[in-house]
């Protein structure tokens, strides 16, 4: 016989075919009535899985930026901002317990940059709050060069980019409350040239110059300085012209719209959430929501309970569904350019399911299955920030262009309500 026998498709070989066709249906049937049996619905259990691989996916091609992070206040408080007695680069977890932050949960999480909380207390207003400031500047500044092969200073949105790209994680630095500049625009330049990119207005404190949310509570008792004042408004000015981004979180309302009213560039909540889920009054209302996004600005979620998980939709307790749930509600009613993260870790109680700074991945998971498409979630991971920072920088270079100089007033005699530990000329 030569070599030339057509293929056998012999009624042997369909046979086999048949069998092992019947054997894989049989497979699966009986899979599904097991899956069922017990209890698990096979399909939702490999959505929930590939959910949570597009999110790392994603997560892998966008920088995780997040807006707040209290970690340099612990130092202070449980360190005496002694850096080298706590190892960042092991676990904390039964060794300082407070923290929600180590270098192996921020990988675990995907977190690519940060901007650290520069934060000291109200008390030390009118006291020595910019010593105090500076101290922390210092210790952010010693943090992040302990680590280096892990975390780089970083001041400019292009910054974040390379940092990312270098498999490093951009540290940035704003400052929580305008005390901290003690009512100086020549303190807040300094603090720019130090290297912070945003200066929340107010902590749980007035400013002279800028009312805080509290002064929106029924029991306040403060005369309210409706909002910003004069000198608050040349605050913000200022910022513009530096480049620093203007952050609206623990503001009072009034506070808000003047300064989206009087800021030249976008915005941002640094860490807030939605006040119609969470009546807070440190969480943003529907109007300023829509303001903020007609400025072009940000609204970075807190995850902290607080601001998440209160009346009229009280739960059990705070879960990360219901954080799903206030970055939905922006996206919902701004559309999607207006929301980023800013969780808020630090020595805080945390929302079920988003403990610590290891868990974001599976906040994207959730809202991948709730049908945000990657385009989306790239946006809310970084991109939107990213654009709001380039703004900015915008908005400097340009002032810059247009040759204006700085803002050399200062606050009015009598503005400053305790003097104690101040000296003239002003
Ligand atoms: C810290 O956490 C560990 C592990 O959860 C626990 O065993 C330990 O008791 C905690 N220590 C303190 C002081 O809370
Ligand atoms: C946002 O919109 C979606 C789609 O209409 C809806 O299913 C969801 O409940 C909304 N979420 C919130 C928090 O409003």
């Amino acid at each position: 016989m030569s070599g030339k026998e057509p293929p056998t498709f012999g009624s042997e070989g369909c046979n086999k075919n048949r069998l092992l066709i019947g054997g894989v249906i049989g497979f699966v049937v009986f899979a599904i009535v097991i899956g069922l049996a017990v209890g698990i619905p096979l399909s939702k259990r490999s959505t929930d899985e590939e959910n949570l691989a597009r999110a790392k996916r994603i997560l892998n091609e966008v920088p995780l930026i997040d807006g707040h992070n209290d970690l340099p206040w612990q130092y202070r408080v449980e360190a005496q901002n002694q850096v080298h007695q706590v190892n960042l680069a092991e676990s904390l977890i039964g060794v300082w317990n407070t923290t929600h932050t180590d270098i192996p949960r921020i990988q675990q999480g995907h977190l690519k940059a940060q901007f650290w909380s520069l934060f000291v207390k109200c008390d030390s207003q009118y006291k020595d709050a910019v010593r105090q400031s500076l101290d922390q500047m210092d210790t952010i500044k010693k943090i992040i060069a302990r680590y280096p092969d892990v975390f780089r200073f970083v001041t400019t949105a292009d910054g974040i980019m390379d940092q990312f790209k270098d498999g490093k994680i951009a540290s940035l630095v704003g400052i929580e409350g305008g005390h901290s500049i003690d009512s100086s625009l020549g303190n807040l330049r300094m603090f720019y040239d130090l290297g912070v990119r945003y200066m929340t207005l107010t902590h749980n404190c007035n400013t002279p110059w800028a009312d805080n949310y509290k002064v929106d509570n029924a029991d306040n008792t403060i005369t309210p300085l409706n909002g910003l004042t004069d000198f608050g408004k040349l605050v913000v000015k200022e910022m513009n012209r530096l480049g620093m981004l203007v952050d609206l979180s623990h503001v009072a309302k009034k506070t808000m719209l003047d300064a989206i009213e009087v800021s030249t560039a976008p915005v941002i909540f640094s860490h807030s959430s939605v006040w119609a889920i969470c009546n807070h009054n440190r969480n943003v209302r529907d109007n300023v929501l829509l303001k903020t996004a007609e400025n072009g600005g940000v609204v970075m979620v807190n995850f902290s309970p607080v601001y998440v998980n209160c009346a009229p939709n009280k739960l059990p307790q705070a879960t990360l569904a219901r954080v799903a749930d206030h970055i939905d509600y922006i996206k919902n009613l701004t559309g999607v350019d207006h929301v980023g993260i800013g969780a808020d870790y630090g020595p805080k109680s945390t929302s079920v399911g988003l403990e610590d700074v290891s868990k974001y991945p599976a906040l994207f998971a959730e809202l991948a299955r709730r049908g945000w498409t990657d385009a989306e979630l790239k946006k809310l991971a970084g991109e939107n920030l990213l654009r709001v920072f380039k703004k900015a920088e915008e908005v400097r270079d340009q002032m810059m262009k247009d040759g204006v100089p700085p803002y050399e007033d200062h606050i009015a005699d009598g503005q400053i309500k305790s003097t104690a530990c101040r000296s003239g000329p002003f």
